[in-house]
């Protein structure tokens, strides 16, 4: 695909717009003459097969938009927000009801643990004690292995406060479960800000040394889910290195600097420019599928990526406190799954931007590391921030 130029500069000036301004309640809620306010809406989602009942959460705030969670995998269902139109669309892949997600899917909108990403071999030694992991992915153990927490049920409770409204959820892993070491009490809160913000918050403790990256899977397309591919929206990362693989897509280890690569999105570039291009590593993931190192340190929560999608205006930003983001552009999807309203996902129809410690961190003594200790509290934020322009 060739990248028209200007295009990109109106990209650019877009961005900046966005990314230090979200419409007031009065301008994004322009097709709808009543402000709604924030509210907090509880349904039940149907039953596991076990007999069990999901739930699920539908956060909206003041500026007309809504996210809904279901206790499933803790996964992100729906996520709508307007336009610059002010025409509202839903932008994550999923389904209508529990059943889409209890079949085969690529983990759509899902919670991940209790290891986000790949370990590879499906082996980690951790204080001398090897531990053996279900391989779900070639030779590899994938997000969390066989029944990983997007496959289990979590426990729902309204946190909401008068204008963020808010579910946290809690799931207990046991001791050995998926063949990690510990009980991991783990505790994951979104929230809706009125700054038009989808807040994570996640935290976890465990009873014995372990490993953990938990991360959330939303496919986005901001165009609306089952629009199309993602070619044509423009990505910023803000990355100098990232993470090169093998052909399994796991690690090699080093930190390699982006500079003269087509995976560099330090400038805001159409996903679809480069994604065909010769290049290795390209070849490896099927387009990009990689692990990014951001360039903010320290903890702080700070913009990692910034997306825009020129026909709808839609932006949304990513900030972390994560030291990484794999940049994933739905290299597997290939138009068999029949998502929400009978709409089929195109090869490359989303993108995810899964906040995260890198791949494989527990095999690799150089990366920052993902070990939790007793006594320990694992505490991450990340925002994703919706706008138009
Ligand atoms: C992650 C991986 C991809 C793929 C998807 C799920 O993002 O990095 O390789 O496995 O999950 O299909």
């Amino acid at each position: 695909m060739k990248t028209d130029r200007r295009q990109m500069m109106g990209a650019l000036a877009a961005f900046a717009l966005s990314a230090c301004s979200t419409k007031p309640a009065s301008e994004t809620s322009s097709t709808n003459p009543t402000t709604p306010s924030a509210t907090m809406k509880k349904d039940s989602f149907g039953k596991l097969p076990n007999g069990d009942p999901a739930d699920l959460y539908t956060l909206n705030n003041s500026n007309g938009v809504s996210v809904s969670i279901t206790t499933y995998g803790g996964r992100v269902v729906a996520l709508k927000t307007p336009d610059k139109k002010g025409a509202v669309a839903d932008i994550v892949l999923g389904f209508d009801s529990l059943d889409g997600y209890l079949g085969d899917n690529p983990y759509f909108g899902a919670l991940i643990g209790r290891y986000g990403n790949r370990i590879g071999k499906a082996q980690f030694t951790l204080a001398g004690k090897v531990y053996k992991l279900f391989a779900n992915d070639g030779p590899n153990s994938l997000h969390g292995g066989k029944q990983g927490f997007d496959k289990v049920l979590w426990t729902g409770a309204d946190k909401s406060t008068t204008d963020t409204p808010a579910v946290e959820l809690r799931y207990t892993s046991k001791d050995g479960e998926e063949g990690y070491p510990g009980t991991l009490a783990g505790i994951v809160t979104y929230s809706l800000t009125p700054q038009n913000e989808l807040k994570i918050e996640y935290k976890a403790t465990t009873d014995k040394p372990t490993v953990l990256n938990l991360t959330n899977h939303t496919y986005w397309n901001l165009s609306g889910a089952g629009e199309g591919d993602v070619l044509g929206h423009h990505m910023m990362i803000v990355a100098s290195k990232f993470t090169p693989v093998d052909k399994t897509l796991i690690p090699t280890g080093e930190l390699k600097s982006l500079d003269g690569s087509p995976l560099d999105f330090r400038t805001a570039t159409a996903i679809g420019a480069r994604i065909d291009n010769d290049d290795q590593q390209l070849k490896f993931g099927k387009g990009y599928d990689h692990n990014f190192v951001c360039d903010s340190t320290g903890g702080a929560l700070a913009r990692c990526a910034l997306v825009h999608e020129p026909n709808s205006g839609r932006t949304m930003e990513v900030l972390t406190t994560q030291p990484g983001v794999q940049f994933y552009t739905g290299n597997f999807l290939d138009g068999k799954i029949k998502g929400k309203g009978g709409k089929v996902y195109a090869k490359r129809g989303a993108f995810c931007l899964e906040t995260q410690h890198f791949p494989d961190s527990p095999n690799k003594p150089n990366f920052p590391t993902s070990e939790l200790k007793p006594g320990e509290e694992y505490k991450y934020t990340t925002v994703y921030k919706f706008g138009a322009a």
